[in-house]
């Protein structure tokens, strides 16, 4: 199994999604929350910083560094980007606890752990966080943070007080998504992510990301079943100190959980890719990170729209855009304004702190409604911040019918695309490179997410068409694969698109 095969095998077309007979087994639906049954709960404190700091600063650049990361900072890292922020019942009784971050179908498979040494007001320990309850569990007694940053392959993860690390549950997405949850996982744990950098830039915890490390040994670190459940990414937070002393090797673990269903399907194919994409020792995670990306994007052929520079203020707290963000469920047809849609683009290309390297995809757009921008496909160059002009035209029916014939995607003001160089980047960083063209796309919705909501409009994450997605941007995008799509409008609810006439497409 290579990154491309898995990428081939599990695109989208009209016709995969018209014969995959694929239905939703609602007694089998997996439970939400990953409860161990036999560790004391410790409550987090519910008294919440509300984060004032101004959304669009805190993505734009870190607050002035902390002096330290106490246990009020740690919480509300971990509330703003997994908690419960909603709760939503349906005729018939079904109820879902909506989170802070975005994610594929509700169903939030991704799972938050947290690594930290003595002086936060908890116990120096490995633990669970569990959004249900909002409380941790303890895995481990004693610091771990040396054995973490072996098996990271970076010594300074045992100089920070607290580390946090994202994994996926395979079969809460693969309940709904089969074996193209694996791109899930990482969009998904992408949009939190975006949320992670923020509140903890917001609070000068200097976060740092870590893609790179030896998967089997983080899998026995947390004591992971390795066929149900995977480690995605590490973030470290906090002021250095001293480093945690190395201590004895660790000794398996393997708690009790609730079962998250009465049964559940495998899907081999994510675990070969998976395993294909894993790396086995220190030196080869240190090999990986050597990997060179250069950026490939030829100078512009099209006529270039300067965008507004980008409001460095939305006036609103990073807290509350969290709190009041969601996916928006219909757009009407009101437009943008040119400096909105520039400020999203701009904040959700901003690099971060990281072993792996920013730029990797690319953004597209079907622009519908912006006011000084004509309706029309464009590239943007983040570089000079400006669009490239692919077409002009009204491509609303076209925009629906690339996102999987989603009205969603037609009625919105705009639709990013992201698209990647895959084979380039594989070449670069072998199949885990599909990790990260999956990761910074997700990240990068996650942003526009947030940078939507603090100005008062809405955005959708989106799935679409693999090729005619492609092939809608080529010849531009000639040699590219989709990854991801988000859109941006304001809701309402007047003059859908109808997407009747591209069918057949
Ligand atoms: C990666 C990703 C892909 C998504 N794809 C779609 C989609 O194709 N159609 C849709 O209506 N919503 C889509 N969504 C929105 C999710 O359904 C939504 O995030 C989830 O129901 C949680 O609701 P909330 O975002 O309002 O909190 C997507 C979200 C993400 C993060």
């Amino acid at each position: 199994m290579t990154a491309r095969e898995y990428h081939d095998r599990t695109t989208h077309s009209p016709a995969s999604v018209r014969t995959s007979g694929h239905a939703l087994e609602w007694d089998i639906k997996p439970f939400p929350f990953k409860v161990y049954t036999d560790l004391e709960a410790i409550a987090l404190p519910r008294e919440l910083d509300p984060l004032g700091v101004d959304t669009l600063s805190a993505l734009a650049a870190p607050a002035p560094a902390a002096a330290s990361l106490g246990l009020s900072q740690l919480t509300a890292v971990l509330y703003y980007a997994a908690g419960v922020t909603k709760k939503k019942t349906y005729p018939g009784g079904g109820e879902v606890l909506f989170r802070a971050a975005a994610s594929t179908g509700a169903l939030y498979q991704t799972e938050v752990y947290v690594a930290v040494g003595e002086g936060l007001g908890l116990e120096a320990g490995l633990y669970h966080f569990c959004p249900g309850d909002f409380a941790l569990r303890r895995l481990r007694a004693g610091d771990v943070r040396a054995a973490l940053a072996a098996a990271a392959a970076d010594d300074a993860l045992a100089r920070r007080p607290a580390t946090i690390v994202l994994t996926a549950i395979y079969w809460r997405n693969t309940w709904k998504y089969q074996a193209r949850a694996y791109r899930h996982l990482f969009w998904d744990s992408g949009t939190m992510l975006a949320n992670v950098l923020a509140v903890s830039d917001g609070l000068g915890q200097a976060p740092r990301v870590l893609t790179g490390f030896v998967d089997l040994e983080l899998d026995r670190l947390l004591g992971l079943d390795p066929t149900r459940e995977a480690p995605l990414e590490l973030i470290a937070l906090g002021p250095e100190a001293a480093a945690a002393p190395a201590g004895a090797a660790l000794e398996p673990i393997e708690h009790a959980t609730l079962p998250l269903s009465s049964s559940e399907v495998d899907y081999p194919l994510l675990r070969e890719m998976h395993a294909a994409s894993s790396l086995a020792t220190t030196a080869a995670v240190g090999a990986w990170r050597q990997g060179a990306w250069r950026d490939a994007t030829p100078p512009a052929g099209g006529e270039l729209v300067a965008l507004p520079p980008p409001r460095d203020r939305a006036g609103r707290g990073l807290g509350e855009t969290i709190q009041r963000r969601g996916s928006t469920r219909e757009f009407g047809h009101a437009p943008l304004t040119a400096e909105e849609l520039a400020t999203t683009l701009w904040a959700a290309t901003r690099s971060f702190d990281g072993d792996a390297p920013g730029g990797l995809v690319d953004l597209y757009l079907i622009v519908n409604a912006v006011e000084g921008v004509a309706s029309g496909a464009y590239f943007y160059r983040p570089a000079t911040h400006a669009l490239e002009t692919l077409a002009t035209g009204e491509f609303r029916n076209r925009s629906a019918y690339l996102c999987l014939e989603q009205p969603l995607a037609g009625d919105a003001a705009a639709v990013i695309y992201f698209l990647a160089r895959l084979d380039l980047i594989t070449r670069a960083f072998g199949d885990r490179g599909y990790r990260l063209a999956n990761l910074e796309a997700g990240l990068a919705g996650g942003r526009a997410y947030l940078a939507a909501y603090a100005q008062g409009f809405g955005a959708s994450g989106l799935t679409f068409y693999d090729g005619h997605v492609v092939e809608f941007f080529s010849p531009h995008a000639v040699g590219k694969d989709a990854i991801f799509v988000t859109a941006l409008g304001r809701s309402g609810v007047r003059g859908r698109v109808t997407i009747k006439s591209n069918l057949t497409a």
